[in-house]
């Protein structure tokens, strides 16, 4: 099998080639460009493409895939919102996702987005270089006996909650369907609870026409004021512009984000002055208490293996014609 692989960063490469080696029967070559209706064409005389979660997997793009006799793309990633079913079904195009490959990754890099917001420690790395010792501005407060809010408790949303619970936190919930294996770690309240009580609110649901733009200016309202606001999830479950307007308001303590609404714009790779300077990501930024990673909860050691590894078990099972709890169409 000949998969095209898109959009590969140095590290894709190196975790793929180290995996192949496990799966001698698929031929990978990879190129820097994303797939968008511009490159799918690209994939003519591949049996599959392999996408990430920057891609464009919308109609335009499945229209050229299919033209091009594609049958299978392999989405080395969580989230399949970027990518058009309906149409891929339409098609007889199987599409088939990673799910839950380290959901402890991007839980640790939720909380470690939460301390670093909590106790400044961007500011203090910056300080302490420039030989300022000084404590000003680095006040922060003890998640011990606070209230952590939890949106979302699948996979990763779980392992955030046995985090704060380890933290000694009072751990609440909020999900349209309750994780039977957090009985004893976290209590399930409504929304309104939820939002009007933590002191720390983390966001872990998938990107879907229900969560899309949940937290707005009324979700913000609601908030206690003086809370860490963290997402790792997707971008368009928090409404920017709104966000922006909560911050100015001084409802946050501190803001963690490792995804934004323009990902998909690709606006800092593309490094564009004008778009950056327009951008509301660059609005974010220019807040003292905001940080923002760029979409790096996923990476670490474990999870690029796991994902390899899962991505090529996909491919296989795809040859041999199984179906697999990994397939979204
Ligand atoms: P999952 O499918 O295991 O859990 C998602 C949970 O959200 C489920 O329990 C579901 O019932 C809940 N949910 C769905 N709609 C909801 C709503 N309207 N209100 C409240 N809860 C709702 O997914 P998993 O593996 O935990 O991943 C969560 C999200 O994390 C992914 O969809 C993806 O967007 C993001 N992610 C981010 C990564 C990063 O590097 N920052 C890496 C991997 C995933």
């Amino acid at each position: 099998m000949k998969i095209l692989f898109y959009d590969t960063k140095s590290y894709d490469q190196e975790s793929f080639e180290a995996a192949r080696t496990s799966f001698s029967s698929i031929e990978i070559e990879y190129t820097r460009s994303d797939l968008d209706p511009r490159t799918a064409a690209l994939a003519e005389g591949f049996d599959a493409v392999c996408a990430f979660v920057s891609s464009d997997v919308g109609k335009q793009t499945l229209d050229i895939l299919h033209r091009k006799g594609i049958r299978l793309i392999l989405m080395r990633c969580a989230g399949f919102n970027n990518v058009d079913l309906e149409t891929a079904k339409g098609y007889d195009i199987r599409v088939m996702c990673v799910p839950g490959y380290s959901p402890e990754a991007v839980a640790e890099h939720a909380m470690a987005l939460a301390l670093a917001c909590n106790r400044r420690l961007y500011k203090a790395y910056n300080k302490v270089r420039e030989n300022d010792f000084s404590l000003n501005g680095l006040m922060g407060f003890n998640f011990y006996q606070k209230t952590a809010g939890i949106i979302g408790t699948g996979r990763i949303g779980a392992a955030m909650c046995r985090i704060c619970h380890g933290f000694g936190m009072k751990v609440i919930a909020y999900d349209i369907y309750e994780n039977d294996s957090l009985k004893g770690f976290a209590e399930y309240v409504s929304l309104e609870k939820l939002l009007s009580e933590s002191d720390l609110i983390s966001l872990h649901c998938p990107l879907t026409d229900s969560t899309y733009h949940m937290i707005n200016i009324d979700t913000i309202r609601q908030m206690k004021d003086g809370l860490i606001f963290v997402n790792t999830s997707r971008g368009a479950l928090v409404k920017t512009d709104d966000l922006i307007e909560g911050i100015r308001m001084h409802k946050f303590a501190g803001v963690g984000l490792d995804v934004y609404e323009e990902e998909t714009n690709n606006v800092f790779e593309d490094r564009s002055d004008e778009i950056l300077e327009h951008s509301t990501t660059s609005r974010l930024l220019s807040f003292p208490n905001v940080m923002i990673t760029s979409h790096q909860g996923f990476f670490t050691q474990e999870a690029m293996q796991a994902i390899a590894n899962t991505t090529l078990q996909n491919a296989l099972d795809y040859a041999a014609g199984k179906k697999s709890k990994n397939d979204v169409a």
